[in-house]
């Protein structure tokens, strides 16, 4: 991904997470998810009075992308405060259902911009995806 392109995507995750729903945890989280034509999906957490129901930042932004018709993704920024935005396991199994681990970028940023890149591979090692299902009748 070229550098502008990063910009953007930290910059709609930034602003996502200004609408995070986080009176309980109060950690806001944002998430923007590029899609390989180049389209955009934000999202942020959305916390809950019972806990469980609680919706991360980044599976906001991958539902919203797979109910509008897209499933194919290069990357996603999560934007925290101070950076510390890691993707839950939830979050990365998610991600490992529509995405190449090899080739998809999860970059990891502060509310400055600072950020850190990571292939799925690295975060989510010897995983279980579509391919491991579909076993040979
Ligand atoms: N959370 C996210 O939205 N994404 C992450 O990457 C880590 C955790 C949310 C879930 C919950 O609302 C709050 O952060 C504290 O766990």
């Amino acid at each position: 991904m070229f550098e502008d392109e990063i910009n953007k995507l930290i910059c709609a995750a930034v602003n996502a997470r200004n609408f995070a729903y986080a009176p309980y945890s109060g950690y806001k989280v944002g998430a923007a998810l590029y899609t390989v034509d180049k389209k955009i999906y934000d999202g942020c957490n959305i916390e809950n009075a019972a806990y469980t129901p609680t919706n991360c930042a980044e599976r906001t932004a991958f539902f919203k992308a797979v109910s509008e018709g897209n499933k194919k993704f290069s990357a996603i920024a999560v934007a925290t405060k101070n950076g510390s935005g890691f993707p839950c396991g939830v979050c990365r199994q998610v991600m490992r259902e529509f995405c190449d681990p090899a080739s998809f970028i999860i970059y990891i940023s502060d509310i400055e911009h600072n950020y850190k890149k990571y292939f799925l591979s690295e975060l989510l090692p010897l995983s279980f995806g579509p391919e491991n299902i579909r076993e040979p009748l």
